[in-house]
């Protein structure tokens, strides 16, 4: 049976976001409905409602989202009606190439549900942002993009490990491979960058050098872990983190921030044979220009993280472990907890500098 529920809709290109009525219809097979119990506002979500993503208006936004399965469709083994969740981007297929060779944010064959929500008033199908849609009391997914976790945790942070916190965490640990007694320096410390200092400190990394413009952020990102902090506008950050890693530069840098410039400070501050990970996304018209001697005469690698390069079903219950025995601090991210219609006003907060993640709480 069809239910309606209010959710948060992006009509068109720049323009504000409204709380809507929203058709959710009974899952299908292989589907599930998720009644959404918190969704962490993402910069992505901003980016839909810009039409910087794709131009297929109206959206349903919201996609850091985790909640209890409502009802599963005909052939779902994976979750069951009650379950905890935290939903994720994509339900990989888990056989093709880049799956087999445990890549699954390469897989060729993802299976997300159709998009079959509609707006109330006038039937209109709405697309929902990264093929979830969690700015509603409730969502239709695949199974796939469901993973059971703890119900102990809160449901503000479990959400924020569906999208920006397990990026960072896992540009540290899966992608950059941070171990024991390693430099790191992280270069932007909004909410990813914030997350990868996290997941430097769990590695059981030596020294976490913090760069960012923010003092604020700066201040954060200390409390999280990092050793050392540089301010960008006020010390070169190449120089400063070879001073603080004994002249040699980081093992691992980690760029948060997605820009030219940051870009080019994350080479040049890495360690020989260090490794660095670009976490920020960049626009199509960004490039750089780097000598190819620096490249190979440094050695190491560059690399690009995309999700953290995570497995949502080993590590979103793991995190929330860590969470749950105390030794993963999540609760700072949860800057604030808002309502369905506040969506559009903590856009406005974002990139001020005082809110890591602003989470609507349902
Ligand atoms: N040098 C250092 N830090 C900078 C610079 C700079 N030149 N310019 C901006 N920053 C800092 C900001 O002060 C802020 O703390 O980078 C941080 C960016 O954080 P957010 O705006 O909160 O963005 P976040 O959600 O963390 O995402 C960062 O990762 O996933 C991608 O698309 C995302 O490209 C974005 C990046
Ligand atoms: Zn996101
Ligand atoms: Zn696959």
């Amino acid at each position: 049976m069809t239910q309606e529920v209010r959710g948060v809709v992006a009509p068109g290109r720049n323009e504000p976001v409204r709380v809507a009525r929203v058709l959710v219809p009974d899952p299908g097979p292989g589907e599930a409905v998720v009644r959404v119990l918190a969704c962490g506002v993402c910069h992505t979500d901003l980016h839909y409602r810009e039409g910087g993503i794709t131009d297929d208006f109206p959206f349903l936004l919201g996609h850091e989202a985790a909640g209890t399965v409502d009802a599963v469709g005909p052939g779902v083994t994976e979750v069951a009606p009650g379950d905890f969740v935290i939903l994720n981007w994509r339900a990989v297929c888990g056989r093709c190439r880049a799956c087999r060779r445990g890549r699954p944010w390469y897989c060729f064959d993802t299976h997300n549900a159709r998009q079959r929500m509609t707006l109330a008033e006038d039937g209109t199908e709405l697309t929902p942002a990264l093929g979830i849609g969690a700015f509603a009391e409730k969502t239709l997914v695949a199974a796939g993009q469901c993973t059971r976790v703890d119900g102990a945790v809160s449901p503000a942070v479990a959400g924020l490990l569906g999208c920006g916190v397990m990026a960072g965490i896992g540009a540290a640990i899966n992608t950059g491979g941070v171990g024991r007694g390693d430099s790191v320096a992280v270069i932007g410390c909004g909410g990813v960058g914030s997350a990868a200092v996290l997941g430097s400190r769990l590695a059981g990394a030596a020294r976490i050098v913090a760069v960012d413009i923010d003092d604020r952020k700066l201040a954060a990102a200390s409390r999280l872990g990092a050793t050392h902090t540089v301010n960008s506008r006020e010390q070169d950050p190449v120089e400063a983190i070879r001073e603080l890693t004994g002249g040699f530069g980081a093992d691992v840098v980690i760029e948060a921030v997605g820009r030219p410039e940051t870009y080019r400070q994350a080479f040049y501050a890495r360690d020989l044979a260090g490794t660095v990970v670009l976490v920020g996304v960049p626009t199509p018209e960004m490039t750089i220009e780097l000598p190819l001697l620096d490249v190979f005469g440094r050695g190491g690698a560059l690399k690009s993280s995309w999700y953290g390069d995570c497995l949502p079903s080993r590590d979103f219950p793991m995190l929330v472990d860590l969470h749950l025995q105390g030794r993963l601090d999540l609760d700072a991210f949860v800057s604030e907890t808002i309502a369905l219609d506040e969506v559009e006003s903590a856009f406005g907060r974002m990139g001020t500098g005082e809110v890591l993640r602003s989470v609507v709480v349902l």
